[in-house]
């Protein structure tokens, strides 16, 4: 059958280069003589009709405007269904009534489990395309918003250390990131924190953090800027060992994943720190004996983020994967999603595609991360 029109819905948080897609996938589609048909807030509106057209002589350079114009929203018609396979057949009905013969769904690993069962069980005509901030997804190297958001949380240290220098004081600055620590890795390495924290390496308090600020302190350092992870959490024995303000019991009674994992970036985890080092006499006196007074304060960065407009890295690739994803809806393509491996773009099953990545042992930034935080003390010790 051939393609005369194609929706396009963007749901999950949203991300600088939600826009840069829809605009790629407008400008194929327009030399393609397809029309587009914008599904409002993801899933919500898929299952509710709320379209809008999208006319591609209305929205000039769309790709370097922050956000989505299709909105967003978090609705997953398959939470608390018996069947799977037969919700999906009977929303791909939805396919008749929002009058499409494909669908590209933009979003991370939940709004992309929906398009994929609506292709396997249904065999809609859906392409996905994967986006989030956290670069969390195992099928692309990069995904759009990443870069940015990077940036943003590095500007954000970056400005953080004037007011820190101006008070001597130590900031625990909270970056997104539930599951995976590329952002906050990212951009701790690119401002120079003095201590990063994610979740995949669980902290000790006393040796990464109290150890660290004290050698600092002895080395001369008279502030310092500590990145955490909203994700990030301390290893078994530190939490026995170290902390007063919470403790196993309080991480269980956590609210939890799918999976029945704590939600971890429920916890306030820079609060906590600041709270914990607050209780810290040693760590005080310590600062006092190099002559400063210890004071200590948390930033949550938390959607400032998502914030803004995309960098040109992210503008570029949105409008890559596009035009990728609108050329799969052409070849007649469908259940896979773009990704970005190396500098080319590839096509990936959506099944495959939205599992979870993470940083591992082996990745270069862990050593770099390592050797930035104690080189530079070390290398001031009398
Ligand atoms: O997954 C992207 C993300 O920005 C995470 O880093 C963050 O934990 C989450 O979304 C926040 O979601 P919400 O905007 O729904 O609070």
């Amino acid at each position: 059958m051939e393609i005369k029109k194609v929706g396009i819905l963007t749901g999950g948080g949203d991300c600088p280069g939600l826009n840069s897609v829809i605009y790629g996938i407008m400008l194929k589609a327009y030399e393609a003589g397809v029309s587009c048909k914008g599904i409002l807030k993801g899933w919500k509106g898929f299952i509710e009709n709320l379209t809008i057209p999208l006319d591609i002589a209305e929205h000039d350079d769309l790709h370097t405007v922050g956000g989505t114009i299709l909105y967003t929203s978090r609705t997953n018609p398959f939470k608390g269904v018996a069947s799977i396979e037969e919700k999906a057949k009977e929303i791909a009905k939805q396919f008749q009534e929002l009058d499409i013969d494909a669908l590209i769904a933009i979003g991370g690993d939940d709004t992309l489990s929906v398009a994929d069962a609506l292709y396997k069980y249904a065999h809609m005509k859906v392409v996905g395309c994967p986006k989030t901030i956290d670069n969390d997804l195992a099928g692309t190297h990069y995904t759009f918003g990443f870069w940015s958001a990077v940036q943003l949380a590095s500007n954000a240290m970056d400005n953080l250390t004037t007011t820190a220098h101006s008070h001597q004081r130590v900031f625990v600055v909270e970056i997104m990131g539930r599951d995976a620590g590329f952002l906050t890795m990212y951009s701790g390495i690119s401002a120079g924190a003095d201590i990063i924290l994610i979740p995949e390496t669980p902290f000790d308090l006393e040796q990464d953090v109290i150890e660290v600020l004290k050698k600092r302190v002895n080395a001369g350092y008279k502030y310092h800027i500590i990145a955490v992870s909203e994700g990030a959490y301390p290893s078994l024995k530190s939490l026995e060992r170290d902390f007063k303000t919470i403790s196993k019991e309080i991480i269980d009674k956590l609210p939890k994943d799918s999976f029945g994992n704590p939600l971890l970036a429920k916890l306030g985890i820079s609060n906590v720190i600041v709270h914990e080092l607050n209780l810290r006499m040693d760590l005080k006196e310590e600062f006092l004996k190099n002559d400063v007074e210890f004071e200590c304060r948390s930033v949550v960065l938390g959607h400032t983020m998502r914030a803004g407009t995309p960098n040109s890295f992210d503008r570029i690739l949105g409008l890559r994967f596009g035009l990728a994803a609108m050329k799969l809806v052409l070849d007649g393509n469908f259940g896979k999603m773009v990704s970005l491996q190396g500098n080319q773009i590839k096509t990936y099953s959506l099944s495959e595609g939205v599992k979870k990545k993470y940083i591992t042992p082996e990745n270069d930034k862990m050593e770099l991360r390592d050797l930035l935080v104690k080189i530079r003390y070390l290398s001031k010790q009398k």
